[in-house]
């Protein structure tokens, strides 16, 4: 698809926006008035369009249903001061995806099909942008296989789609994580990096099993000895162990964050001590025991930066500091919100204007 790319476009009849409180936004359950979607048939892109939001036809026998041929992205834009959309590290968001798609398989998603579909969508649906602090529009790209064939095989067909959803925050208040030791979210080899649709159905009945003792999330370990924390199921993991920031280096079954790297660089910038290497589960419960353990946090494009209220291990909680003493999750997500939000200058070249 080269620069004549076409975008049919089909209105609402009717707008839903006069039906949001904005001033509550929930995450995850308001989508605004249209989508974009385009086809991948006969080897390549075409029937680029803008339509009302809403339910739509797929084949029955589709391996994005049967064998979760289904990748996606999450990134956020945020109310410019000219009301236009600052959206945040959208190229990032493209390069992981088109990594997804190798790992599952699946064709290629040109950059102008990306980038002019979440252009389109943020030009139709501007209103949506919420300009009130913790919440942004959510933009979530996917793509899945659109054959209709239950055999295995690589498919020919694909659908590319681009949603957004008016978003508060993910997590409302600081989370209690379980480390897990059992279950595993992804192995060395398999699709633990790339952003697939299974690796998040795969986490929901261990993190159910967790939800039911009381914590939000788990802490997942790798799945060879559990030995070492890999991330949360919906975000990295940082901690700050004395002065130093250190979290999981990256590696095929850890998710690649973008708010991951964006924190990573930001405290790179601002001389604090950063090390991404091996977190050993005994070597973070003696810190959490010691108290060299000073801050725990989640990061992630949902969660942003969630901190952690306490740690569990095997029937023990290991609380730490308060929140309001977490004074670098603090920290960091103040000076990446003013960055996001167009208030601080953005010397990384980040934010891009829609
Ligand atoms: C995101 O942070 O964008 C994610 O994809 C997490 C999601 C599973 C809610």
């Amino acid at each position: 698809m080269v620069e004549t790319m076409k975008i049919e476009v089909e209105r609402v009849a009717k707008s839903r926006l006069p039906q949001v409180d904005f001033s509550n936004l929930p995450f995850g359950k308001i989508y605004t008035d249209h989508m974009f979607m385009a086809d991948f048939r006969n080897g390549e892109w075409g029937n680029a369009r803008i339509m009302p939001y809403g339910h739509m036809l797929i084949s029955p026998a589709t391996p994005a249903l049967h064998y979760g041929q289904s990748i996606f992205e999450g990134l956020k834009a945020y109310r410019g001061t000219d009301r236009e959309a600052l959206v945040f590290r959208p190229m990032a968001n493209f390069k992981r995806l088109n990594l997804s798609a190798e790992r599952l398989c699946m064709a290629q998603v040109p950059e102008e099909l990306f980038m002019e579909g979440m252009r389109a969508v943020l030009d139709i649906d501007r209103a949506w942008i919420p300009s009130t602090p913790g919440s942004a529009l959510y933009i979530r790209p996917f793509l899945f296989s659109a054959d209709e064939f239950i055999g295995i095989r690589p498919s020919l067909d694909f659908t590319f789609m681009i949603i957004a959803s008016p978003v508060g925050a993910y997590y409302s208040a600081p989370v209690k994580v379980k480390i897990e030791t059992h279950y595993t979210r992804a192995v060395a080899g398999g699709t633990g990096y790339a952003k697939a649709g299974g690796n998040y159905g795969g986490a929901i009945y261990p993190t159910k099993l967790a939800m039911d003792q009381g914590y939000q999330q788990l802490l997942w370990t790798d799945g060879k000895e559990h030995a070492y924390i890999e991330e949360s199921g919906t975000m990295n993991v940082m901690f700050v162990f004395g002065d130093t920031l250190v979290t999981p280096a990256l590696s095929d079954s850890i998710l690649a964050g973008i708010t991951r790297d964006s924190v990573l660089a930001v405290a790179r910038r601002e001389g604090m001590k950063v090390e991404e290497r091996k977190i050993g589960v005994k070597e973070l419960i003696d810190g959490l025991k010691s108290g060299l353990v000073k801050e725990a946090f989640g990061v992630g494009t949902a969660a942003t930066i969630a901190p952690i209220q306490a740690i569990g291990h095997e029937g023990i909680d290991y609380p730490l500091p308060a929140a309001s003493k977490q004074n670098f999750a603090a920290h960091i997500y103040s000076v990446l919100d003013e960055i996001k939000r167009g208030i601080a200058p953005d010397p990384f070249g980040w934010v891009v204007k829609m």
